[in-house]
């Protein structure tokens, strides 16, 4: 061997060796991955989600970290602020972190076979969404055309086996099957399939809940005795043409199922003993109740003009996700919070509650 080749020969070993040290150091914290063909990922507290063979669209921005074994990754996006995704390039190992991932609007995995996604899987009680990613060629338990995400949730969560769905967005279809991400790898969808895990999600988290209110003149259609709000807001779910619901707490619990909501003309005024629910939109629309309004912010000054100008302004103020408007008077107050973050009210001077497209989603996903 000639001496000029020695250098990159020693910077070969250093490297290997540098590998085998983190490597070692990988022992203090527990990684396990369930069975070969599992997409399920654990580092530490943290667990991933898998998908082979796969990227993400937008590009991983938050850190670049060269020459690491896929564990030593994984820990640095758990312990990396702001980091929920993360790529990584099996033959030149290395480790891309985001602060995005594929559960948020206008963004999805896709197939590149260099690169493996993990996508930290969110606490119970939150969908584990990842968009463009399937389980391929497997039986499917049913089949359901023309409805919404949140509602082929209640359907799934139905019926005995089901564990997960995959959903179509242009179709507004919905295939839900009895195994998941724990059991089959997940691969990037060439037919736009998304794929949903339930992770416990309750059904009233599919709904804007304003206490001690109702919908005034709402079209009641149908009243179910002793119903607790769970069952209440499921039954909502899978009735097709309930889009809100309240829930009496006078004389024993009441459900009582709504065709219309707080969106369009109608309004919630406040009462007692009586907490309205309304469905939240699905992606890309916004969430809008009337006569409803979130106490507890204050950072943006108060402007007049018309609600298109109040919702314009959201859109350029980077933070703002909901706008509260006052026709009466052309009153604009704009907010960095949402339903997630605050108690709606039933508002006394008619204040009208509007929530961005879209900013339930990313809350979920913010959350974390
Ligand atoms: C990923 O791609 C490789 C190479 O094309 C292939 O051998 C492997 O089976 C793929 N993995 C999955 C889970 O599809
Ligand atoms: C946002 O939602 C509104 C109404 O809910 C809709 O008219 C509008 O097209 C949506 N905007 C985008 C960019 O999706
Ligand atoms: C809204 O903005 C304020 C001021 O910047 C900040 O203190 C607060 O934490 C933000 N709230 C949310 C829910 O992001």
């Amino acid at each position: 061997m000639k001496s000029g080749e020695l250098l990159p020969c020693f910077i070969a070993i250093f490297a290997f060796l540098q590998l085998m040290v983190q490597a070692k150091m990988l022992h203090t914290f527990k990684l396990d991955q369930t069975g070969k063909d599992s997409s399920l990922f654990e580092a530490d507290h943290v667990t991933y989600i898998k998908v082979f063979n796969a990227s993400l669209t937008v590009r991983p921005l938050l850190k670049i970290i060269k020459a690491v074994p896929v564990e030593m990754c994984a820990q640095k996006c758990a312990t990396t602020t702001g980091c929920k995704s993360f790529v990584y390039h099996k033959f030149a190992l290395t480790c891309f972190l985001s602060k995005h991932d594929a559960s948020e609007d206008g963004i999805k995995v896709v197939r590149r076979t260099k690169y493996d996604y993990f996508q930290i899987i969110p606490n119970k009680g939150k969908m584990v969404v990842v968009k463009g990613a399937t389980i391929d060629k497997y039986d499917h338990l049913d089949k359901l055309d023309d409805i919404s995400a949140d509602r082929c949730a209640a359907h799934c969560k139905q019926l005995k086996n089901c564990k997960m769905f995959e959903y179509k967005v242009e179709q507004r279809r919905c295939d839900l099957t009895d195994l998941n991400h724990k059991d089959k790898s997940l691969t990037a969808s060439i037919h736009r399939w998304d794929y949903y895990s339930l992770n416990d999600v309750p059904s009233i988290r599919m709904f804007l809940r304003v206490p001690d209110a109702y919908l005034r003149d709402g079209n009641r259609f149908k009243y179910i005795k002793e119903c607790d709000v769970e069952t209440c807001a499921t039954t909502c779910l899978l009735t097709k043409n309930c889009i809100a619901f309240e829930h009496d707490t006078k004389n024993g619990l009441t459900c009582i199922l709504l065709s219309d909501d707080a969106s369009k003309v109608k309004i919630v005024r406040p009462t007692r003993n009586r907490d309205f629910y309304q469905l939240q939109q699905e992606r890309g629309t916004m969430n809008i109740i009337l006569g409803a309004s979130i106490n507890g912010y204050d950072y943006y000054p108060t402007t007049r003009g018309s609600l298109k100008e109040c919702l314009d302004r959201c859109v350029e103020t980077k933070a703002c996700e909901a706008v509260e408007y006052k026709h009466s008077n052309r009153k604009c107050d704009i907010a960095n919070v949402t339903h997630f973050d605050f108690t709606l009210k039933p508002s006394r001077h008619y204040w009208n509650f509007y929530e961005i497209n879209g900013s339930q989603n990313l809350k979920e996903v913010k959350e974390r």
